[in-house]
């Protein structure tokens, strides 16, 4: 943020909002900035009013009142930056934020800033033109690296560590402790210590990535996942895997020095339960990277608090751990409003979405994104456009050879030997059929034979065949506005012939 924070401070931005809940850390880069550029520092706060910390005794509980406040920053013929922690709740009054824009007009040409400090961004219509965002971002490895070395020293003195905590685990403990701000990666040190019985061992590596999960799930949108799927339990798709396993190292230091940008992402569009999501679980696994998951579909859910924000978090965490896997699953849902009238909020739809497309398109920083969706009506057209992703991969119905990889797949999950099943018949009575409802007729299978109390056989698995009514015949028309769709527009995810919805190909 300093850099960015400089810039704007320098180039007479008169109102900046910086968003982070870490005051403390903020402050601290706030200040090395103003002594840089000579310029004094004021802070406020509702509860003491201004105070210059140079002079702290000295606080003028008289400007606790925002308007007073104001007109004191307003008057003040000397540069400064005035930080005001905590006051959005202000600008719910309507003289405030006129005061605020009066200020903003006023200050353009002077040396004075006023920055508002806080963990909320809702800047009121009448602001939006005069406030500038500026991102604080959570800790750099660099920087949790010296808080934790601070941390371990404390408990060396203390005779609190464990002496087979190597160099190894000390950095696989920064790297667990990616994503958290600084005060919650020393609570979940401290936790994890605990858990120990009062030591810092290897094992604390583990505590703090299930305390990391807990934190980041709470904090709104994303997942944080560390148990990944093996590729190898994906059937078929092999040109997609193949393009997959091709950017096994596309993230390492070889890869930039090769010349290789590092790949954006790709958006996963295809047919219900084909495994979609099966694969963007496994890309972490294969890369060897964290996975979040963002939830589209809360995005615009009130209960979490303002859109804009909470995306403007999730994409702070995801590239606080990056490199890493962002999953976006079901987009559609989370953006189907853009450009609809008859969305209550179609303008913040809108905003949100530009900023997530921009991100998209701009990011500098190793996220891969995996996007997901099954309804193309949905789907807003930019989001297809050329440069958002690396990729647009079409998932079909699995082909016959593929659906013999997928029977296999999913008799070995189940503990039964796919050698002991005639698995070219299973997959010629499976025409039509998903991955998914492959493995639902494993499972139903498995049901009809433990109750008779033998053996999984074949004609388990065929009685159940035949009473399944595939998906895809029931959405016959779907599936075919989706072909239509993707032979246009996106890259079949595996190369074989031969697919289809039940009936297609047979003499019917
Ligand atoms: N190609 C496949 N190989 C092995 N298993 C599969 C495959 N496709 C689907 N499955 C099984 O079906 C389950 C559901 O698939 P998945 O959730 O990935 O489908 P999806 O394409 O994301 O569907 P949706 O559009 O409904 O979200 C998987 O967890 C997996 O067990
Ligand atoms: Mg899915």
């Amino acid at each position: 943020m300093k850099d960015e924070l400089d810039l704007y401070i320098r180039a007479r931005y008169p109102l900046l909002w910086v968003v982070t809940a870490e005051e403390q850390r903020a402050l601290q880069e706030i200040e090395t900035l103003a002594q840089a550029q000579r310029k004094r520092v004021l802070l406020w706060s509702a509860t003491v009013g201004l105070v210059n910390p140079a002079t702290p005794d000295r606080e003028d509980a008289s400007r606790r009142d925002p308007l007073a406040l104001l007109k004191t920053i307003l008057d003040d013929k000397e540069a400064g930056l005035w930080v005001l922690r905590d006051f959005h709740p202000f600008l719910k009054d309507a003289t405030v934020v006129r005061r605020l824009r009066e200020i903003a007009f006023a200050l353009g040409a002077s040396q004075k800033t006023v920055i508002l400090l806080g963990p909320v961004l809702k800047i009121p219509p009448e602001l939006e033109k005069e406030v500038t965002v500026v991102d604080f971002d959570l800790p750099t490895a660099a920087q949790l690296q010296v808080k934790v070395d601070e941390i371990i020293a404390k408990l060396r003195e203390a005779k609190r560590v464990d002496p087979s905590l190597d160099k190894r685990q000390q950095a696989r403990l920064v790297q667990a402790c990616l994503g958290l701000t600084e005060n919650e990666a020393s609570n979940a040190l401290a936790k994890a210590v605990v858990q120990a019985g009062g030591v810092l061992s290897g094992a604390a590596v583990e505590a703090v990535t299930a305390e990391k999960k807990q934190i980041i799930r709470k904090s709104g949108l994303l997942e944080y996942y560390d148990n990944t799927e093996l590729i190898d339990n994906v059937g078929g798709l092999e040109t997609l895997k193949g393009w997959l396993r091709k950017r096994v190292r596309a993230f390492t230091d070889d890869a930039r020095a090769f010349g290789l940008p590092a790949p954006k992402g790709i958006l996963l569009v295809g047919v219900q339960g084909c495994g979609k999501s099966l694969i963007a679980r496994s890309v972490a696994n294969m890369w060897r990277l964290p996975l979040l998951r963002l939830d589209a579909g809360r995005l615009f859910s009130s209960l979490v608090g303002s859109s804009e924000e909470n995306l403007r978090q999730a994409i702070k965490t995801a590239e606080s751990v990056a490199p890493a896997v962002l999953w976006v699953d079901e987009i559609e849902k989370g953006f189907s409003g853009v450009g609809s009238s008859n969305v209550s909020d179609a303008g913040t739809a809108a905003r949100v979405f530009g900023s997530f497309i921009t991100w998209l398109q701009e990011k500098q920083k190793p996220v891969f994104v995996v996007a997901t969706a099954n309804d193309i009506s949905n789907l807003p057209p930019e989001l297809v456009r050329k440069g958002r992703f690396d990729e647009i991969f079409f998932v079909d119905l699995p082909s016959a050879a593929e659906r013999t990889d997928i029977w296999r797949i999913h008799l070995a999950k189940r503990n039964r030997d796919p050698d002991q099943f005639d698995l070219t018949t299973l997959a010629m009575a499976s025409e039509g059929l998903s991955g998914a409802e492959i493995e639902q007729a494993v499972v139903a299978g498995l049901y009809e034979a433990f109750d008779a109390n033998r053996p999984l056989s074949m004609n388990d698995l065929l009685d159940v065949l035949n009473e399944t009514v595939p998906l895809s015949t029931m959405m016959r028309e779907e599936l075919d506005a989706l072909r239509a769709w993707a032979k246009q527009r996106a890259r079949p995810a595996s190369d074989r012939e031969g697919r289809g919805a039940r009936g297609e190909g047979r003499a019917s």
